[in-house]
């Protein structure tokens, strides 16, 4: 966090980072990375890096994290500040999240840090059977819905929701474009 508000750090609300972006509140990193219900070891990807802190928590729950934030300047702050906290499973790149990290794929764990219409279909094809992801979705802002996608052996996806949130917009190429065909997760089923 920015030196001016390390003082607020741990008050329950988003906080500002620079480029017009927020680093989440405390509460609701535990909460996203709880729903990730990730295995040991595990695989995670990231979208939506901002400071690092969330990439920072997974570090020291997973077996590797890959990261992209779509602000080249936040990707290199958080790339060096993760590398000088010695975080040597963490990988940041800049680039548009929509497409997931294809490369490093499939992961047993995907979490994105902004809210869309839509879950980017390359983030649901790189989760592994088994996987979980986790997201604000909703039909437009701030109507989201923090959403807990568990695919199936079979592919199959099983979704709930943890309930309403707000979150900054995915932009690129996932910025909210509302499709009709797809469910309004409003009316998804809560997860507890
Ligand atoms: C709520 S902030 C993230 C907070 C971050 N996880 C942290 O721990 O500080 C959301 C971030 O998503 C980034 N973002 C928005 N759209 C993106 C996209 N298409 N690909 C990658 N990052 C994106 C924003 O630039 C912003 O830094």
């Amino acid at each position: 966090m920015p030196e001016s508000d390390r003082a607020q750090a741990y008050e329950d609300t988003p906080l500002p980072i620079g480029y017009g972006q927020t680093i989440s509140d405390a509460y609701i990193v535990t909460v996203m990375t709880a729903a990730l219900n990730l295995p040991p070891h595990a695989h995670v990807l990231e979208v939506g890096t901002g400071s690092g802190y969330q990439a920072a928590v997974l570090s020291g729950l997973a077996g590797t994290v890959h990261s992209i934030e779509i602000v080249a300047p936040l990707a290199d702050r958080a790339k060096t500040l993760l590398a000088s906290l010695g975080m040597t499973n963490v990988t940041v790149r800049a680039g548009d999240g929509f497409l997931g990290w294809p490369e490093a794929a499939p992961y047993d764990g995907v979490i994105v840090t902004a809210g869309a219409a839509e879950i980017p279909p390359p983030l649901i094809a790189q989760l592994k059977p088994g996987g979980t992801l986790v997201m604000p979705i909703g039909p437009e802002w701030p109507l989201e819905q923090l959403l807990v996608v568990r695919k199936a052996a079979d592919g199959t996806l099983d979704r709930c929701s943890m309930g309403p949130v707000m979150f900054v917009p995915l932009t690129g190429r996932g910025e909210r474009v509302r499709n009709p065909a797809e469910p309004d997760n409003r009316a998804t089923a809560a997860c507890f």
